[in-house]
């Protein structure tokens, strides 16, 4: 018996990004029906970094227009939905609070289910939206604002946390580098383009946990590291600023590639026959980053999928996507769910601690 597809609007609110989106996932794959992202950079802006209390109130005054243009380009009114998908968390407390509380709203005023997506399971099945080859199981890069992590993705649900940062997540990393060398907000673009004009040889940087044993990441020494040669240079000028990119970014992808031929060594086992290496998140907007990964994936047998640019960052389609294959599988959520700022993707890994935190060196995670 065939599928009937499900009609879902997801809602994203979880840092600094106003998102909704329609989408109706077919038995043959996801179709994005409408995906507005409101972008709040310009409120920022002038504090170099997301100010929480700011963010909330944006998402408070640019969500109800969101959904409604969602809805409106998706040429469908509430009634023609299956289900509601908000993101319910981890982020920040005061903009998951917006966007589930619309989410709840509408699922009660229409009788529709609710799914209280978690933020992390939609950048883990976001590769999956242009339907190309993000077929389970595959080994998932996740590189974010908030997390750097390697999760064996066997299937909707079902996350085996392979590795972690013990410190910084990369994304805050390339953040606090822009932030530093005074480049714009947000960073991580903008360390990307003064990094294609520098060199990436003038700085010596440490690459942490380099040829250490399993693929845990630690960013804490290398941004350390970026603030004592900023200090040296005093005032740089562009070509300053853009060698000590250039060299923080060619750490950052020695860093990765390491990390990544270990978590394939990991994830070989688990699947066995050709692996497939994806790649999610903000950072992996980062093009030299995505070449990288392509090139290991290429010399290792592994297929690479990395979804398109738009769809690294926060958005509402990849909500949308997790909600409609939660609610495929029989799951919602009822309208009492406690929003949660903390939120592991693997709640059994995320207990024990990664194998090169603090104090426990070299025991495994
Ligand atoms: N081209 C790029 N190169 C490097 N970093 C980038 C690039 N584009 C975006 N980023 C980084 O990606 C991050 C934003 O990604 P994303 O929106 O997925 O994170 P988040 O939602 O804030 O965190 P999380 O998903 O962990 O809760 C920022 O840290 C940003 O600097
Ligand atoms: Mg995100």
């Amino acid at each position: 018996m065939s599928m009937k597809p499900l009609t879902i609007l997801g809602i994203e609110t979880s840092c600094d990004e106003t998102a909704a989106a329609v989408l109706r996932l077919h038995e043959h794959g996801p179709e994005v029906l409408s995906d507005i992202v409101l972008g709040q950079a310009a409120q920022h802006a002038p504090y170099k970094g997301v100010v929480p209390e700011i963010a909330a109130r944006a998402h408070v005054e640019g969500l109800d227009g969101t959904i409604a243009l969602a809805m409106r380009e998706a040429g469908l009114g509430f009634g023609a939905l299956d289900g509601v998908a908000a993101t319910a968390g981890p982020g920040l407390i005061g903009g998951v609070l917006v966007g589930l509380t619309a989410g709840k709203a509408i699922a009660l005023a229409h009788g529709l289910p609710l799914i209280a997506v978690n933020h992390l399971e939609g950048h883990a099945l976001s590769p999956r939206l242009s339907g190309k080859g993000a077929t389970f199981p595959y080994l998932l890069l996740l590189v974010s604002g908030g997390h750097c992590q390697f999760i064996a993705v066997m299937n909707v649900g079902v996350y085996r946390r392979l590795g972690t940062t013990v410190d910084d997540a990369l994304g805050e990393a390339f953040d606090k580098l822009a932030k530093l060398l005074d480049l714009g907000f947000p960073g991580g673009p903008l360390v990307e383009q003064a990094a294609r004009a520098g060199d990436s040889t003038r700085f010596s940087l440490p690459r942490p946990l380099l040829g250490r044993e399993g693929c845990d990441f630690s960013f804490a020494g290398l941004k350390t590291a970026c603030v004592r040669e900023a200090e040296r240079l005093g005032a740089p000028n562009y070509q300053d600023k853009a060698d000590l990119c250039a060299s923080f970014q060619a750490a950052v992808l020695d860093i990765v590639t390491d990390r990544t031929r270990n978590a394939m060594a990991l994830f070989d086992p688990i699947w066995g026959a050709k692996g497939r290496l994806v790649a999610a998140g903000g950072v992996a907007a980062n093009l030299a980053l995505r070449g990288k990964l392509e090139a290991l994936a290429a010399e290792r047998n592994y297929d690479f999928v990395a979804p398109p640019l738009k769809w690294c960052t926060d958005n509402a389609a990849m909500i949308a996507l997790a909600g409609a294959e939660r609610l495929r599988l029989g799951f919602s959520d009822e309208l009492s769910f406690v929003a949660r700022p903390r939120w592991p993707l693997d709640e059994a890994a995320a207990a024990s601690r990664p194998s090169h935190a603090p104090g426990r060196k070299g025991a495994k995670a």
